[in-house]
């Protein structure tokens, strides 16, 4: 009998195509194709083979075609205050803001209205894949998650655990949100999303009770579930996780004693501005994902995190908007924001180590981070096909400019306006059309 061979989906992209190779170096094919077979990156051409021929081809003329961008934290209830109530430190910021906020996601109209939101402007901007924290309430979750599954962006959404240190209204009985947290996980496995999954999101340790970590711990081992939290952001919350678990060793070790610090655990933590060098090395042994969240950083004063001694060690970094402590999903301003930070941290904290360049922020927004999804982030063979376009035609200039120069200049406008198309594993969530 003969075998039956299905024939691939074959999607064709025409225009510069830019990815990072390593942290250090870009590869620029101008005027290329970039072909997608079923999903993945099939190759990079400046000529067609022979084989592809026949396929329609999108030429995206002289626009920048890059790897979708990966948000590795961001808070989406509290998108609706982006930009506002900048004026207090982390602990009272959550106080006075954030709590509040997040207590209005018990109502099902607020959260569907606000998640509306939410959804449609992650999905207009460079983002393709996200992590995502919600509220304590699971079906404001299940709102969240249905929209997001609708965008086509790929998302790991968390429902959050807090079982102390909050108003009432927003913390849950331990054992509570436990159970909550398991009956959360089998109606998102009823729905079988294809592009939206669970993420444990404890939120961070002075928000949870061991015991509540420690069951946390099970369900992780119940369900193969990656976490996701925060870790040595801001110099009271660290004195805070001293005197709470005065046990530890250090702040991550309480996640680690529980089984949620990577290793058999995929972990993503936010911040890491602080950490001791015990910390650092634990991180490193267990292959913790660094979500580095520059513009929060500064807007609710942590710090600034030494990113550059991160990535220079190998370790696991890519970057976060952490809206709405950072003000923007907007992900090219974490990229400027982050070359920033890290030269003022140059020139006032630590001068053994240079600023951040745009290759390295380059490569955390798109490798680094899409790398906690796998094979992600960037355009080399049998990866999976996201795809940004960006055509900054509007933004004119007398001289001639290499693909480098646009991308720099692109990252530091940081102006989304420049997102002319997206694709996610080879489907096209958008193109904006006319005819170049
Ligand atoms: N730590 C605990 N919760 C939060 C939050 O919502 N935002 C930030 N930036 N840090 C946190
Ligand atoms: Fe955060």
């Amino acid at each position: 009998m003969g075998r039956l061979w299905k024939k691939k989906e074959i999607r064709i992209l025409k225009g510069n195509i830019v990815y990072s190779r390593n942290k250090d170096e870009l590869e620029i094919c101008e005027h290329s194709y970039l072909v997608c077979a079923d999903g993945k990156v099939d190759g990079i051409y400046q000529t067609l083979p022979f084989r592809l021929g026949g396929n329609p081809i999108r030429d995206c003329g002289d626009c920048l075609i890059i790897p979708g961008l990966t948000d590795l934290h961001i808070h989406a209830p509290q998108y609706s205050f982006r930009g506002m109530a900048m004026d207090l430190e982390l602990l009272d910021w959550l106080d006075a803001y954030t709590f509040p906020e997040e207590m209005k996601y018990g109502e099902m109209e607020y959260a569907g209205k606000a998640y509306s939101i939410f959804a449609e402007n992650m999905k207009k901007s460079a983002v393709t894949r996200a992590c995502v924290f919600s509220t304590i309430h699971r079906p404001a979750t299940m709102v969240l998650m249905d929209k997001l599954e609708k965008t086509g962006l790929v998302t790991l959404v968390g429902k959050v655990n807090m079982d102390r240190n909050a108003p009432e209204g927003l913390c849950e009985e331990t054992e509570e949100s436990l159970a909550e947290t398991e009956i959360w996980l089998e109606e998102v496995r009823s729905r079988d999303y294809r592009n939206t999954g669970p993420i444990l999101t404890p939120r961070f340790v002075p928000s949870c009770t061991d015991r509540l970590l420690e069951g946390l711990g099970e369900l992780q081992k119940k369900y193969a579930l990656p976490v996701q939290s925060h870790l040595s952001e801001n110099l009271s919350e660290i004195r805070w996780v001293s005197e709470l678990c005065p046990w530890s060793g250090f702040y991550g070790d309480v996640y680690d004693r529980f089984g949620i610090f990577g290793g058999e655990c995929p972990a993503v933590m936010a911040h890491c501005v602080h950490s001791t060098e015990e910390e650092i090395l634990r991180m490193k042994e267990k292959g913790v994902f660094i979500a580095h969240c520059p513009e929060s950083n500064m807007n609710v004063a942590s710090g600034i995190a030494p990113v550059k001694r991160y990535l220079e060690e190998g370790m696991n970094v890519g970057l976060g908007s952490d809206v709405a402590a950072g003000s923007t999903e907007n992900l090219f301003a974490a990229m400027a924001h982050a070359v920033r930070g890290s030269k003022l941290r140059w020139r006032l904290q630590d001068e053994s180590r240079k600023p951040l360049t745009v290759e390295e922020v380059f490569y955390m927004a798109t490798r680094g981070g899409g790398a906690f999804f796998g094979k992600n982030g960037s355009f080399e063979p049998g990866y999976e096909f996201d795809a940004v376009v960006l055509d900054d035609s509007r933004l004119s200039h007398p001289q001639g400019l290499s693909v480098r120069e646009r991308l720099e200049r692109i990252i530091y406008l940081a102006d989304e306006r420049e997102v002319r198309g997206k694709y996610i594993r080879g489907n096209e969530l958008f193109f904006y059309g006319y005819n170049i």
